[in-house]
């Protein structure tokens, strides 16, 4: 589904992502670790059009879109949470999934599509995505009130509302109790299972180990490490790029 080749991004003097080679398939959690710092987030603001490649290639579903804007790579059926929560903090829970619902489907369907209609409602949708991300209770709550915890999820169900085969999550589970981070394992796991390919990056090591298919680690900005979970804790490049810390999951 998705295929980044020689990805490279350079800030100035900084190799923020360096010659990264990384494929995610239908139906599969990639897990993308590293230090802070070594090019996660950068890599995700590249597939999302944030800023342009310094150079390298970007292929989704067998197209090369390295170089087209951001609206139309969500249209393509790619989203995104933000490691830094981006909500409307003045709308409600119920607006927030609105206007990520209603912005990706108006660019994508076009006239004759939409005046045949869909199935379902636009409104049933994000019922379903409500009560999918335990929000149901909090459809009136403006976003900007709601606890931390509940503000991530938040910034999940908007991105999935856009419907995508593709979902990148920068730090999902950041700031979360023990209880919101099972709950988060199993709706990755149930997302995956319907088909989705999922880049799922992570600090949080247990869960990455436990949700992810496959995973990648990146120093530097460069892919130092690739394996199933097992191989890649055990990798001794990973344990000295952590310092120690991953030797202790
Ligand atoms: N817009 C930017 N302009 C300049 N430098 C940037 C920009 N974005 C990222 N960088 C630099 O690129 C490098 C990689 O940053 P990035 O945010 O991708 O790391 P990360 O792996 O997501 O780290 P963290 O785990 O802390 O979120 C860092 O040195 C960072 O300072
Ligand atoms: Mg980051």
């Amino acid at each position: 589904m998705l295929e980044l080749h020689r990805l490279t991004k350079h800030f100035g003097g900084v190799r923020a992502v360096d010659g990264v080679d990384l494929i995610v398939n239908p139906g599969e959690v990639l897990g993308l670790i590293g230090p802070n710092g070594s090019g996660k987030s950068t890599t995700v603001n590249l597939i999302c059009g944030l800023f342009p490649l310094t150079s390298g290639l970007i292929m989704f579903k067998g197209e090369d879109i390295s170089a087209l804007p951001p609206h139309e790579r969500v249209t393509r059926g790619i989203a995104r949470t933000f490691q830094n929560i981006r909500l409307f903090g003045q709308l409600t829970v119920w607006q927030n999934l609105w206007v990520a619902q209603n912005s990706a489907e108006q660019r994508r369907q076009n006239p004759v599509r939409r005046w045949f209609g869909g199935g379902g409602s636009a409104r049933e949708d994000i019922g379903r995505t409500l009560e999918f991300f335990d929000l149901a209770h909090k459809r009136d709550e403006l976003a900007g009130n709601l606890a931390f915890g509940e503000q991530r999820r938040l910034e999940f169900a908007r991105a999935f509302a856009a419907k995508p085969v593709l979902l990148l999550l920068d730090e999902p589970a950041a700031g979360m109790n023990a209880e919101e981070i099972d709950q988060l394992d199993a709706r990755i796991r149930t997302l995956r299972d319907t088909g989705m390919a999922i880049l799922l990056i992570e600090h949080h090591v247990e869960l990455v180990m436990s949700v992810a298919d496959r995973i990648a680690v990146l120093n530097f900005g460069q892919k130092i490490a690739e394996g199933s979970p097992a191989e890649v804790q055990n990798n001794p490049l990973v344990r000295e790029a952590y310092l120690g810390t991953a030797t202790a999951a």
